[in-house]
């Protein structure tokens, strides 16, 4: 999946942290043993209610758990702030899929720490990826946090904060095999009220050598179909005009015999102005089928984010991704030959465990070959007791993994501009989500393959949530520069 950032990180050594099996609830019972970070939320302090403030780190999904963490404190009574000084309860949902990631929040927890000194009352609490990684050492050797909950425990916030207040360190970062929150009501934090993510699967089965998900966020589960398509119906009554459906991998998507391709049909279904996307498909599983339902609903977005990691069949093997570069290939000639004009993007690793100069020459032949429209590019990470951590060495210089990382970046940048290029002189729908962040007199929205679009409103007054016509007159490679046509009537 692909996560907010697209920078190229700085070392950081390994903090040689061991990660434990992870635990299970039902394991448990029987006694044996994830724009980098948008806070927060809006409403009015009741007197006496207390004031969280939640900071969010790394991929969709944890922006989405973090709906999830404020669903479970609006029912204990707490309101949301965007100040962390006037909060008493302060939460970060953490990431641990790069050491970088990991680093910020040590920063983060350190200067938490000074501002528990003046407010000795304030509970700061470590939640997600990062908490399930590290477990107690957070609590025990570090001494920098109250709370540490990993990303199937938030159910029992209201009991960890109950320990807190009785002056105990708390910690739940038991995996479940069954918890998708399918019941908890989100609260959207991070909303613009057009558009709103909605996790259908949770964690991941997949194993990939150098991924620390299936460690940090156990095994796949399915939510069931019924409350995502509720969800959905509920955003749209709102107001709401786009969905993101969420998981590790959503191709894997299996609840009461309905794959993905149905649950794509059934939220399609919802409304036909209400657009559909979703991260992240997975080479090895996603189906003809999937691309055919795309073809015939015109609110279901044509973009594909299909992470590839490298370009080379034997770099692939190692990651034990399942698929070689042909089959990958394949899957891109099917989605060029069923959804032509389809936009693809994709995640990408360089400098793996014994990445030869001609197996990272074979990533940038691939990328010559797909011209994909977006990508995040990162350098390999040694995630502690990863498949990858046991069985390669991370042999790669961290000078020449960012060297590798430098060429395909630039090779990335030249394809985005030349894909927005091509659209140039194109009449796109764009779905408005409001002003741009630059200008009060542009709105800014996006086209239907993700692309972002900024336009001159001129006399019109558009409410956000509106389909709008625009041609689109030039591309900067980042944002498209577009001009106002029309309203749209049907998508
Ligand atoms: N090092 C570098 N990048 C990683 N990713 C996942 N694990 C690592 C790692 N250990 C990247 C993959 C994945 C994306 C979410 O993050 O490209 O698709
Ligand atoms: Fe998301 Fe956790 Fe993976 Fe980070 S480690 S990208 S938060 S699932």
């Amino acid at each position: 999946m692909g996560t907010v950032t697209q920078k190229v990180f700085a070392p950081i050594a390994n903090d040689g942290a061991l990660v434990a099996p992870p635990l299970y609830h039902d394991e448990a019972r029987q006694g044996s043993a994830y724009a980098e970070q948008q806070p927060i939320a809006v409403g009015l302090a009741a007197p006496n209610a207390r004031l969280a403030y939640i900071e969010t780190y790394g991929c969709q999904m944890n922006f989405s758990d973090t709906e999830i963490i404020a669903g479970v404190l609006k029912q204990e009574g707490y309101t949301f702030t965007r100040e962390e000084t006037e909060a008493d309860l302060v939460l970060l949902n953490t990431c641990a899929i790069r050491e970088n990631a990991e680093e910020k929040i040590w920063n983060r927890l350190k200067h938490l720490k000074g501002l528990k000194r003046k407010r000795p009352h304030l509970t700061v609490g470590l939640m997600g990826c990062m908490a399930e990684r590290l477990k107690a050492r957070l609590l025990e050797q570090e001494q920098l946090v109250d709370l540490v909950v990993g990303p199937d425990a938030y159910r029992d916030l209201p009991n960890l904060l109950a320990r807190v207040d009785d002056g105990h360190r708390a910690i739940n970062v038991l995996l479940s095999r069954e918890e998708t929150y399918a019941d908890i009501a989100p609260v959207r934090l991070n909303t613009n009220g057009i558009s709103a993510f909605i996790s259908i699967t949770r964690g991941c089965n997949n194993m990939c050598s150098f991924c620390v998900v299936p460690f940090t966020r156990g095994r796949e589960r399915s939510r069931d179909w019924q409350t995502i398509v509720q969800e959905a119906r509920d955003l749209y009554a709102q107001g709401y005009r786009e969905v993101t459906l969420l998981g590790q991998n959503v191709d894997s998507y299996n609840h009461e015999e309905v794959g993905f391709a149905q649950l794509l049909v059934k939220v399609a279904q919802v409304a036909p102005d209400l657009r559909v996307r979703f991260t992240t498909s997975h080479p090895e599983d996603m189906t003809d089928e999937v691309l055919h339902a795309m073809a015939a609903h015109a609110n279901i977005c044509k973009y594909i984010h299909l992470p590839v990691q490298s370009g080379n069949s034997e770099v692939l093997e190692r990651m034990n991704r399942g698929y070689s570069r042909e089959w990958y290939l394949e899957r891109i000639a099917a989605i060029r030959r069923i959804l032509p004009g389809c936009a693809v993007s994709t995640d990408i690793i360089t400098g793996f465990c014994g990445e030869t100069e001609a197996e990272h020459a074979d990533t940038l032949s691939l990328m010559r070959e797909v011209r994909y429209d977006y990508a995040y590019m990162f350098h390999y990470s040694e995630r502690p007791g990863t498949l990858a951590a046991r069985r390669y060495p991370d042999d790669i210089p961290l000078e020449v993994k960012k060297a590798r990382l430098q060429e395909v970046i630039d090779l990335q940048l030249k394809h985005n501009l030349e894909r927005q290029q091509e659209m140039v002189g194109t009449v796109q729908t764009v779905l408005l989500e409001g002003n741009s962040k630059r200008s009060e007199a542009h709105y800014a929205g996006r086209a239907d393959n993700n692309q972002m679009v900024v336009f001159a409103k001129g006399d019109t007054q558009y409410a956000p949530g509106a389909y709008v016509q625009v041609r689109i007159l030039e591309a900067t490679g980042a944002t498209l520069i577009g001009e106002l046509i029309g309203t749209v009537q049907t998508l």
